[in-house]
């Protein structure tokens, strides 16, 4: 059966990866544009550069801001970051705890070798050992069950390119145009 992902009426989705992995892929065929929160696409009004690090903490207090406000209007939000620290985690599940919203989690945990390939192959190429970073925190949190403890409702890990194609989302609410 196609892994599924059942969304409730709103929710926080946090996508979880390594750079390269394919989040923002995923965010942009599965959700709409007005649903997606991104760090690089915040950088980038920032400084004109998505990888820009130096205001990457900048960047994340404003993702928190306007994470706030949509749950607050009751929008289901969709988070496209990194998120492998548990302490990158911790503070969007208090904002959704906050506005009582359900977070669940979408893990793309692939195979390193066909992430490095991705990585390698695109405009925006993240350093290699930034990337070998995040697996090892993923690995982590994933031996540790960290998901659940943390408290998500729902955790969804697609662990190959062919559960990320089969990948679907069931909504009990239609998406915004
Ligand atoms: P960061 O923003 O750096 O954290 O990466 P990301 O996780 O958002 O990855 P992104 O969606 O940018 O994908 C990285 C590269 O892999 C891009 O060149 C994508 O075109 C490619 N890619 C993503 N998903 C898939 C997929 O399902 N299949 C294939 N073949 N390529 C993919
Ligand atoms: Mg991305």
């Amino acid at each position: 059966m196609a892994p599924t992902l059942e969304l409730p009426g709103r929710a926080l989705v946090v996508l979880v990866g390594p750079a390269g992995a394919g989040k923002s892929t995923l965010a942009e065929r599965h959700f709409a544009p007005s649903e997606v929160l991104s760090s690089d696409a915040i950088r980038a009004e920032l400084t004109g550069d998505p990888g820009d690090q130096r205001v990457t903490r900048r960047a994340f207090e404003l993702l928190d801001r306007r994470l706030e406000a949509r749950l607050a209007a009751g929008r289901t939000c969709v988070v496209d970051a990194t998120n492998v620290t548990a302490a990158a985690r911790h503070s969007l599940l208090r904002i959704a705890r906050v506005h009582r919203t359900p977070a669940v989690a979408i893990v793309l945990a692939l195979d390193p070798a066909i992430v490095r390939a991705r990585n390698a192959g695109r405009d925006r190429v993240v350093p290699a050992e930034a990337v070998a970073r995040h697996h090892a925190a993923l690995d982590a949190a994933l031996r540790g069950d960290a998901f659940r403890r943390e408290g998500f409702a729902a955790v969804l890990v697609l662990e190959t390119p062919e559960a990320v194609e089969a990948f679907r989302i069931s909504r009990r609410v239609a998406p915004p145009d």
